[in-house]
């Protein structure tokens, strides 16, 4: 009698509920589809925004090798002058070179070492006076020649020095990423776009030790994450890398490889107690995930 009487029986209110539930999730899952389409896919077309028209000049740091010197091409490619700031003169003058020919745009080099402390930024503000610079693109990073422990250095004093000053270790890169959100917060009503990319693995020399199926060419990385620009704060850069943090980095392949190593043979030591200085091959694979 008593249920006969009530408006709604408990059975429908939880259909409601159900419902609405799937229809919540499902208009989530079509958002995110949608912006990585637009992040990603779309943007070859229709770019987050013209990156010439913040000014007719672009900085890099890090320009002479690998991710730095793609994003310097792609810059000039898009109609900016390219200032190119890294430690060698000859390479610098050899991209220089490179994108005047390939181009037509200005170039300016700077000499810098970024393990040098901080010095050296008033030979580079004294070296970018007067120039109009709409972009920054603060890529500069190195590494050991193979990753290996981080106690696990020659000389770790000048190691931990170099992190803080040269983004070495990716401890830094966490650092970069969460001062690049305040800072894109901070100044987003004025105009300025700040994006803070972090991909996986991208063809260079700091990457020649790994070998991973979905490793991207720096051209099409600099390529596709200056599409991004304007679309998303913090990206790792490029469609292929998207898919692989979906993935948890390439998880479900790298535990399998694990497996099979652990079902194979007997666990290693650290390598700190051995006598090479690097971790046997299978850790090395796990390296930026
Ligand atoms: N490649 C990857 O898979 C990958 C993945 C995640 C993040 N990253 C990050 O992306 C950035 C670029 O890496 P990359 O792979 O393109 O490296 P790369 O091929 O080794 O190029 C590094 C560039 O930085 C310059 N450089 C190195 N140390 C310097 C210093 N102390 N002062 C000034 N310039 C210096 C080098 O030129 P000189 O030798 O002439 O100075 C070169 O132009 C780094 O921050 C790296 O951590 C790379």
């Amino acid at each position: 009698m008593a249920s006969n009487s009530s408006l709604f029986s408990l059975e429908q209110v939880l259909n409601v509920i159900g419902v609405l539930t799937v229809l919540w999730l499902s208009l989530k899952i079509v958002l995110v589809i949608g912006q990585v389409f637009r992040v990603h896919v779309l943007s070859e077309k229709w770019k987050g925004v013209d990156v010439a028209s913040y000014g007719p000049w672009a900085v890099v740091t890090g320009a002479t090798a690998g991710i730095g010197k793609a994003y310097a091409h792609e810059l000039a490619r898009r109609g900016l002058n390219v200032v190119l700031i890294s430690r060698s003169m000859e390479k610098l003058k050899q991209v220089a070179a490179e994108i005047e020919e390939q181009h037509s745009q200005s170039t300016k080099v700077i000499q810098a070492d970024f393990t040098q402390g901080s010095e050296l930024y008033e030979t580079i503000r004294a070296n970018l006076q007067g120039l109009e610079i709409g972009i920054l693109v603060n890529n500069v990073g190195q590494t050991k020649n193979r990753p290996g422990y981080f106690l696990d250095d020659d000389n770790l004093d000048k190691y931990i020095d170099d992190m803080v000053n040269c983004n070495t270790l990716s401890i830094t890169k966490v650092f970069d990423d969460f001062f690049s959100q305040a800072l894109g917060i901070e100044y987003r009503s004025k105009g300025i776009i700040v994006q803070s990319v972090m991909p996986l693995f991208v063809e260079s020399n700091l990457s020649t030790h790994v070998k991973r199926f979905w490793k991207i060419s720096a051209k099409t990385f600099a390529r596709q994450a200056l599409n991004s620009v304007g679309l998303t704060s913090r990206t790792p850069g490029c469609f292929s890398h998207y898919v692989q943090v979906q993935a948890g980095c390439g998880g479900i392949f790298s535990s399998f490889r694990k497996l099979q190593s652990a079902s194979s043979a007997p666990a290693s030591p650290p390598s700190h107690a051995k006598s090479s200085r690097f971790p046997p091959d299978g850790h090395v694979k796990e390296w930026g995930c």
